[in-house]
């Protein structure tokens, strides 16, 4: 017999999924919205130590709201460089668990170890995704890429208008 989903997601990505829900409803537009869950989820989940959304613009990735404790100089990326244009050229989720044995790895700060990057799509289309970096070996696991992939599909409505 199969197990509804609830039940064997953590509880604690079940509460950051309403409070996210409720944060998209809640705010004042889309760019308010974006920036609210990227703290929501900064503030509720420790070992996300920094937390930003990309959205695609044309054959780029371009840095939209973030929280953490530095900038990154990365705010343009090409799709298909660094992780996070592979996962944009690819549709898949990334999981890094060590950043220092994955080659494809852009460095932005000297604290991360690991890195998680989710795609947010429009229909087919990757429009955009979440990025995650971990100052831990192994920060993120398969339950973090498919709660994450819920809160992307509440994201792509936010997309800024061109
Ligand atoms: N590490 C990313 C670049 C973005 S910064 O982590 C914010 C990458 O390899 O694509």
């Amino acid at each position: 017999m199969s197990h509804p989903v609830a039940e064997e997601r953590p509880a604690a990505h079940g509460d950051a999924l309403n409070l996210v829900r409720a944060a998209v409803a809640e705010a004042a537009g889309p760019a308010a919205a974006a920036q609210r869950v990227v703290d929501l989820l900064h503030d509720r989940f420790p070992q996300y130590d920094w937390v930003g959304i990309y959205w695609v613009d044309g054959s780029d990735l371009v840095l939209g709201p973030w929280v953490g404790p530095e900038a990154t100089e990365h705010t343009r990326i090409p799709i298909g460089t660094g992780v996070c244009g592979a996962a944009a050229a690819t549709g898949r989720t990334e999981i890094v668990p060590d950043v220092d044995q994955d080659p494809r790895y852009l460095a932005c700060f000297a604290s991360t170890r690991s890195e998680i990057v989710v795609p947010i799509f429009d229909g087919g289309e990757v429009i955009g995704e979440i990025d995650i970096d971990g100052s831990d070996r192994d920060a993120f696991d398969e339950a973090d890429a498919r709660f994450l992939e819920e809160v992307a599909a509440l994201l792509a409505p936010l997309r800024p208008r061109a």
